[in-house]
């Protein structure tokens, strides 16, 4: 029998761990396609729990943090078309990425690509500021699956120590770039609910508030401007 050279290829490329999205190039989020490659994290299902409430208030200015291959901004923009935005990485590889991305859904115009650590040289304010950020602490991301550690970039997983330190930047900064009475919603791992809101309430944002994901685990913090 005549062997599939593709599926000689995919089994390889499995069994080196090599995750489906980045065998395949693409992966859905909110039932959209989005490329994918080893520069970017794969959008996770989780994430849409990020998405389904920023969607739940108007907003017409985005502003989206550590963007990879732009699933939550180009997301945001498809289903809401006055809204224009700002994406920032600090990885100008996977900002590349999240350029055919925004192309691709037909929000290119209205999205900003900038290469950024956090809030450096972000300019301005916005009604609403979205982030997930590495939050992986060093212990447990020598854990995670070969397919995590060995193909996803690590920038994109762990911030290294105690996993905090993007809530600690993003905490302290999003005040300034909030207009009165927008929103930050940031992703978190599940155990790290108490700990984010202890730093934005010390931030002096407002309406702390915990959000739990499809499995009951909390998995996002929405909080106002001060
Ligand atoms: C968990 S991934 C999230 C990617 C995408 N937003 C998503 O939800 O699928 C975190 C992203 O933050 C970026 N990042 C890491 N450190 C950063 C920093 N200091 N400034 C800006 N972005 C950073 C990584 O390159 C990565 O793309």
């Amino acid at each position: 029998m005549e062997r599939s050279s593709a599926g000689f290829l995919t089994r390889s490329a499995r069994r080196n761990r090599q995750p489906l999205s980045q065998i395949l190039g693409t992966w859905d989020f909110y039932g959209r396609p989005f490329r994918v490659t080893s520069d970017t994290l794969t959008p996770r299902p989780d994430t849409e729990t990020l998405v389904e409430l920023a969607l739940a208030e108007p907003f017409s200015r985005l502003l989206d943090l550590g963007t990879g291959t732009g699933a939550i901004a180009i997301t945001l923009l498809a289903e809401r078309p006055e809204v224009t935005g700002l994406a920032t990485d600090i990885s100008a590889a996977a900002l590349d990425v999240a350029r055919h991305n925004a192309q691709a859904a037909g929000v290119a115009e209205r999205l900003t690509l900038t290469q950024a650590d956090w809030f450096a040289g972000v300019e301005g304010r916005f009604d609403l500021i979205v982030s997930n950020p590495p939050y992986v602490d060093a212990a447990t991301y020598g854990t995670l699956q070969p397919e995590v550690t060995q193909w996803e970039p690590s920038i994109a997983l762990t911030p290294g120590g105690d996993g905090l330190s993007a809530y600690r930047v993003i905490a302290a900064h999003a005040p300034a770039h909030l207009s009165p009475g927008g929103r930050l919603i940031v992703e978190i791992g599940h155990d790290q609910g108490v700990t984010v809101a202890r730093l934005m309430r010390a931030a002096g944002l407002a309406d702390v508030r915990l959000h739990a994901d499809l499995s009951g685990k909390d998995r996002v913090i929405s909080a106002t401007s001060p």
